[in-house]
């Protein structure tokens, strides 16, 4: 309509007072596609048919290019996606399922990590991958390390709000959990430096109470966590017919309660399952400790490999197929995507062990042409002595495990069909209800899933009702408190998206 073009023009107006034209992109210039995509991991939001283009891309280097784009934006009617890996599971950091009118905030070129080996901290900026970031400290600081996830294209900004799950925090605990202090611009356009001057609220929502609520967040200082010089890979697979059916039951209580130091997670695909290891010493130690408590894994030393642990980083997601001796910089990899599978998640946690029948028939599930898998990261250690209101994420002791249920396919044409996702993931979500959490049923915030339930709007405010029906399974307890933060700090809701925390009045 004739006021939507009105705003905009004067939202784009509004912004070209202070953030340089070559910042800000609009559809008409041929680099913007491509400036849209560069994060995107998900084909299906590639895709025209299902995703609306932004009013422009902002690519702020300065804290006031964000504090302008707030400004203009809520004075002209334009919403904001704040983008940092853009890897969120329902691409909600660059596109929108309502008809608004929004423009992204890509965070990429505020991408500096300052490392202080001395302190054991660092101050890392909210659009940093976390390659760039292990990258950085492995660098400057060999000895010390950061607990965060597997895949090094990941955002902070994303992974930071929403908890950041990995293979340390046995030991460590959540990246979430190890988090100092912050910058943040916040719904009015205000730049608040430090977590003294956002207050103790805002501080807590921000560390695992999920992206795209409560502002934009600038940069993290963080706690820098002991690692050994060296650190134990090892990757073990077991067919049905090896006995994984049995294995996987063991693990199921055996691997939470192993020394924090060891933290052996299993990825089930295809009758299959492949149990992978860090350790945080040597290989003879880990070998030993598995034969006394987990024989029928059977780990030899021959299936480990001994590296530091910022060559693990690489390791785990590059693995031998990159090359005999992985140069690091691979963790610095630009972000540019060739055009992968679609891809649909659902997550669950485990607080009662299933039965080995349970396991056999998720392993001899049908899965068809959909190639789906299940990843299981064991709890246990320091997630069960932080209590559930520390922080926002609130999957704390008694889970022994959760569970990422990953669906792949391919769609047909440009970007191709999202009718066409097999129904393994559902069917499988459904069979395994009765095993998990119940009410709520618990998900992880950072492996969103629309299916959940979304926010309604009325007179302009996500309505607190249709937040919950989503918010309880994520946040559990801590919903609430999420809710009522974010009444203090935007009760205008400006900060939205399809399950963003609303204001609860
Ligand atoms: P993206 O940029 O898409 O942002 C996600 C959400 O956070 C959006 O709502 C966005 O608006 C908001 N946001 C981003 N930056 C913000 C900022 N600075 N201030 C405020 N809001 C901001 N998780 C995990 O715990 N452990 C793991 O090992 C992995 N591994 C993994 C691998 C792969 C391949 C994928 C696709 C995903 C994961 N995840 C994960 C899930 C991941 O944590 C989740 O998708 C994060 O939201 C991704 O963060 P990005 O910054 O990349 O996403």
């Amino acid at each position: 309509s004739l006021s939507v073009a009105s705003s905009s023009s004067d939202f784009l107006q509004c912004l070209s007072t202070i953030v340089p034209s070559q910042l800000l992109l609009t559809p008409g210039s041929p680099s913007f596609k491509p400036l849209l995509v560069s994060s995107i991991r998900n084909a299906k939001f590639v895709a025209p048919a299902t995703a609306r283009p932004p009013l422009c891309i902002l690519t702020p280097t300065k804290a006031s290019h964000v504090q302008a784009a707030v400004r203009c934006g809520r004075h002209h009617g334009v919403r904001l996606r704040v983008r940092s890996g853009g890897h969120d599971n329902e691409g909600l950091s660059y596109r929108s399922q309502r008809p608004e009118v929004f423009a992204v905030v890509d965070l990429a070129k505020l991408n500096t990590v300052r490392v202080d080996p001395r302190q054991a901290t660092g101050w890392v900026g909210s659009g940093t991958t976390l390659g760039e970031l292990y990258y950085a400290i492995g660098k400057a600081a060999p000895g010390l390390g950061f607990p965060a996830g597997v895949c090094p294209t990941v955002g902070v900004g994303g992974l930071f709000t929403g908890g950041g799950q990995g293979l340390l925090m046995r030991k460590y605990g959540l990246s979430a959990d190890n988090i100092l202090d912050a910058t943040i611009v916040d719904a009015d356009g205000n730049l608040l430096q430090s977590k003294k001057a956002m207050g103790d609220d805002l501080f807590w929502a921000i560390r695992g109470g999920g992206g795209g609520s409560f502002g934009i967040v600038l940069s993290w200082k963080v706690r820098l966590v002991p690692v050994p010089p060296k650190v134990t890979f090892f990757s073990v697979n077991k067919t049905i017919e090896q006995g994984a059916v049995d294995a996987v039951t063991k693990w199921q209580t055996v691997a939470p309660a192993l020394p924090d130091d060891l933290t052996v997670r299993v990825v089930v695909q295809q009758r299959t399952a492949t149990f992978q290891s860090l350790y945080l010493g040597n290989c003879s130690t880990v070998v030993g400790t598995l034969r006394g408590r987990f024989p029928e894994l059977g780990v030899k030393y021959a299936d480990c490999r001994e590296m530091s642990w910022l060559q693990y980083t690489a390791y785990l997601y590059f693995g031998e197929a990159a090359s005999k001796k992985i140069p690091l910089e691979v963790l610095l990899l630009n972000r540019t995507m060739t055009i992968g599978p679609f891809v649909k998640n659902k997550s669950d946690f485990v607080k009662k062990p299933l039965t080995n029948n349970t396991w056999h028939k998720i392993f001899t599930w049908p899965s068809g042409a959909a190639k789906g898998h299940l990843i299981l990261e064991p709890h246990g250690g320091r997630m069960a002595k932080i209590a559930d209101g520390d922080t926002p994420f609130p999957h704390r002791s008694g889970v022994l495990y959760n569970i990422q249920y990953v669906q792949f396919w391919n769609g047909s044409g440009v970007g191709g069909n999202i009718s066409m996702m097999p129904n393994w993931i559902n069917g499988m979500y459904d069979y395994m209800a009765p095993f998990v959490t119940k009410n709520p049923r618990a998900a992880y915030s950072n492996y969103r899933d629309l299916d959940i339930g979304v926010n309604k709007v009325v007179g302009g405010v996500s309505t607190y009702e249709s937040g919950k029906v989503w918010g309880d399974r994520y946040f559990v307890g801590n919903f609430r408190r999420l809710a009522m933060i974010k009444r203090k700090v935007d009760p205008a809701d400006y900060f939205r998206n399809e399950q963003s925390v609303p204001p609860l009045f």
